[in-house]
């Protein structure tokens, strides 16, 4: 069952509708959590499994405030929304979505410190993300003070601060993963910021715009229009995907079809060409799906 606009079309930030029940949100959101543990386990290669473990949450919970932040600051738009408590209860559920992103970030953080992940000394990019980690932490709390309507302005600044803070820690994050070779850096940088987008368009889907919906089912065509926003982004992110993926393969295994399934490194790269192929095959279903509500003589 899908909830539907008063002009009785289907809508979703994924081309997928919006309903509160419907598993494809969260089967998006489960695809993503899986396809970066296969890159974090493919890129940390012979580490300890807990330590693999703390680094992949560091990297999702940066995913997801970065594109989750980005939604927030770019995609929403308050003059979507006819009523205040509307705009209000997407806001604070978003906040409630930051809490849980910067306490993962801190464990991650910790997490990677206590099992050596970032062993001292540090190097550039994991003292980035050390100073990312603290300041977000930090940010994230000074917001509290700007809760009011008066201060509106002044807390959208400081989360354009805590986007460009978390921006800063996930290019420390890539740069470490590649010790700062350049050309390595610009294709991972596309990767994580492709997966980052996505991660946090799903965070938005799945916990601001649904909790949203459920609790104020007429409020289904003012969310529509950011959900639209989105969707915009989602052929790019694809490709992107797809161009830096297939160049760290062939990087890793060369142009062997063989390695790709007969190694244990192929395998996992395998299982990832598997999520792509997933995710988007559920994006075309529903652009296709959302084409014929737009346009049902079409
Ligand atoms: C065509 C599909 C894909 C291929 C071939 C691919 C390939 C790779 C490879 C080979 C690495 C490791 C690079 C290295 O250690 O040198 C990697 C890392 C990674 N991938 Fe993918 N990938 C694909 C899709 C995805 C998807 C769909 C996601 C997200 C759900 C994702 C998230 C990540 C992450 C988070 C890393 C770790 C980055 C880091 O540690 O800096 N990849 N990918």
């Amino acid at each position: 069952m899908a909830i539907r606009g008063s002009d009785d079309k289907e809508t979703g930030p994924f081309g997928l509708d919006v309903s509160p029940k419907g598993l494809q949100p969260r089967v998006v959101f489960a695809l993503l959590l899986v396809g970066s543990a296969a890159g974090i386990w493919l890129s940390r290669w012979g580490e300890a499994f807990v330590a693999r473990g703390f680094w992949w949450l560091l990297v999702v919970a940066l995913g997801s405030l970065g594109g989750g932040l980005y939604w927030r600051l770019v995609l929403f738009d308050a003059s979507d929304f006819e009523h205040d408590d509307t705009t209000r209860a997407v806001s604070e559920q978003w906040r409630r979505v930051e809490a849980f992103a910067v306490l993962a970030l801190l464990l991650g953080g910790v997490g990677s410190v206590a099992t050596g992940v970032m062993a001292r000394p540090l190097d550039p990019g994991e003292v980035a993300v050390g100073f990312g980690v603290a300041l977000s932490t930090f940010l994230w709390v000074g917001l509290d003070r700007y809760s009011g309507d008066e201060r509106r302005q002044t807390a959208t600044y400081v989360r354009w601060l805590f986007f460009a803070v978390v921006l800063g820690s996930l290019a420390g994050f890539v740069w470490t993963e590649t010790s700062g070779r350049p050309l390595e850096w610009v294709v991972r940088a596309g990767h994580v910021g492709s997966f980052a987008l996505w991660i946090g368009g799903a965070s938005w889907h799945n916990f601001v715009v649904l909790p949203t919906l459920r609790a104020r089912p007429d409020a289904a065509d003012e969310i529509k229009a950011g959900a639209r926003r989105f969707r915009r982004h989602l052929p790019v992110v694809i490709a992107v995907f797809l161009a830096t993926g297939v160049y760290q393969a062939v990087r890793l295994l060369g142009y062997s079809v063989s390695a790709l399934f007969g190694t244990p490194v192929g395998r996992f790269v395998a299982v990832k060409f598997a999520i792509l192929a997933m995710l988007t095959g559920l994006v075309v279903v529903n652009f296709v799906k959302a084409r014929k509500a737009d346009d049902p003589d079409g």
